[in-house]
């Protein structure tokens, strides 16, 4: 039996979606632990598409037991949202496949509306956010002014503490220029949204560990990417929750002792959505991704960017989550490249150096050191298993891996479940 963590080894979007839904055909229950509807995970299931944001991608796999953990921010009216989305696909939510932890934190409209003024008063410098409420919702959890979901239950103390935050939020409002709040309104506007989603509301810290001591296995499955974490990635230009490994058990209260395996997702090839410093950033790249209509983001429909895989980037990825073994996903996003570049080093002030720097400004200053080596100029989309993989292609995914310092445990050749190689 085993608990895996899987985390998203570059900056989002590197196909975690498309991983998890496949691994989870293999444990018992999936949880969520961080980060809020700023995530979009993409899985293909045939013809359908489906684009999760709060809810775990193992939904949609029947019989699996989903969780929102304690460290997920909670936009009420999307999750019904989403809820309702699912339905009409025919995916039933109720409390034998979704629970969600009283602990975790509400994120408001407020939130959102302080998250798009920040954005707009930051100018030339802003971080490019998904402005879902997501930084300012974290904001008052750290600063433990925020409103739990167990607390939206109890009509008369959430009322009391909406009240509270109104007051506050109305001046900061009113400094924005903006309109200030109608209590009432958002009030019965959460407390009817909160009835909807009751059933789903429960302590999930002892859900996580009953199903443990019952033998059973969980995936936890992160959002966003490890250069997005709020401690270890390009702050400021990161998001606002542990989006490294162990964010898996702050966020849903297992011991760090009862996960056995960490699963990293990346790209063959790396992106980022926002700004920030992103050294193999790459115009040939972006070029043939976005011709081929690849590369614009599950949430907000942005052009991402795109460039070179970046090996200082992965190895420190793998250190700080400890990643065992990699999920290359999207490695048909290079079949038609005669020669490809991968990153082994940075320069930085002339000085050959092999770690990422944490400071943003000497990141950005960053110049990459490249290897090139020869594509394989041929389709990956119909292969099924490593050894039927072009050479050169075989060839690079053990560069990526050796680079990386994990083993390969899975290949991802295309959208659907099917186009997945397991090694
Ligand atoms: P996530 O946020 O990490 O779950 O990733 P996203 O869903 O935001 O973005 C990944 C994109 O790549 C989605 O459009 C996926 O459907 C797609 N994708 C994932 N794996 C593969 C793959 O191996 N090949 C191709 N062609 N697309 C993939
Ligand atoms: P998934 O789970 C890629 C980025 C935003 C912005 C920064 C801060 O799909 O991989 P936020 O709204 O969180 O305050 O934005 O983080 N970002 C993501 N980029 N994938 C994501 O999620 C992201 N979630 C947030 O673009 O740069
Ligand atoms: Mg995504």
């Amino acid at each position: 039996m085993s608990n895996i963590v899987l985390v998203g080894a570059q900056w989002g979007d590197e196909g975690k979606g498309k991983v998890i839904d496949y691994l989870t055909d293999k444990v018992d229950v999936v949880v969520r632990s961080q980060g809020g509807n700023n995530a979009g995970h993409t899985v293909v299931v045939g013809e359908k598409k489906y684009i999760l944001r709060l809810i775990p991608s193992g939904i949609l796999r029947r019989g699996k037991l989903c969780v929102i953990g304690n460290g997920v921010v909670i936009d009420p009216i999307a999750l019904w949202e989403e809820i309702s989305e699912l339905a009409a696909h025919g995916v039933k939510i109720n409390s034998r496949n979704l629970l969600i932890s009283e602990c975790a934190h509400l994120v408001f409209p407020f939130h959102k509306t302080i998250d798009e003024q920040r954005e707009a008063a930051k100018g030339a410098q802003k971080i490019g956010t998904t402005k879902r409420g997501i930084g300012p919702a974290y904001g008052d959890k750290i600063a433990r002014v925020g409103i739990r979901l167990g607390e939206l239950l109890q009509p008369e103390l959430f009322a009391e503490k909406l009240r509270g935050r109104v007051k506050e939020v109305n001046l900061i409002l009113r400094d924005f220029g903006q309109k200030p709040i109608k209590f009432k309104a958002l009030l019965d506007q959460y407390l009817e949204v909160g009835e909807k989603i009751r059933p789903l509301i429960t302590n999930t810290v002892l859900t996580v560990h009953k199903a443990m001591a019952a033998g059973k296995e969980i995936l936890f499955e992160g959002a966003q990417g490890t250069f997005l974490d709020l401690d270890h990635g390009t702050y400021p230009y990161v998001t606002s929750s542990n989006t490294t490994a162990g964010g898996a058990c702050t966020g849903s209260g297992i011991p760090p002792n009862r996960i056995d395996r960490v699963v990293g997702a990346m790209k063959a090839y790396t992106t980022r959505v926002g700004e920030g410093p992103f050294p193999t950033q790459d115009a040939q790249v972006a070029d043939l991704m976005h011709s081929m209509g690849r590369e614009y983001g599950a949430v907000t429909g942005r052009a991402r960017r795109c460039g070179w895989f970046d090996s200082v980037a992965t190895r420190y990825a793998q250190m700080l989550n400890g990643i065992d073994e990699l999920a290359v996903t999207n490695l048909d996003g290079l079949d038609s490249l005669p020669r490809l570049r991968v990153c082994v080093a940075y320069k930085l002030d002339g000085k050959k150096i092999e770690v990422p720097p944490t400071c943003v400004r000497q990141l950005a200053k960053c110049v990459p050191v490249y290897v090139e080596v020869s594509g394989w100029e041929k389709s990956t989309s119909e292969t099924r298993s490593f050894a039927e993989l072009p050479p050169n292609a075989r060839e690079y995914l053990r560069m990526i891996c050796d680079l990386t310092g994990a083993k390969l445990k899975l290949v991802g050749v295309g959208q659907s479940r099917a186009q997945t190689i397991l090694v």
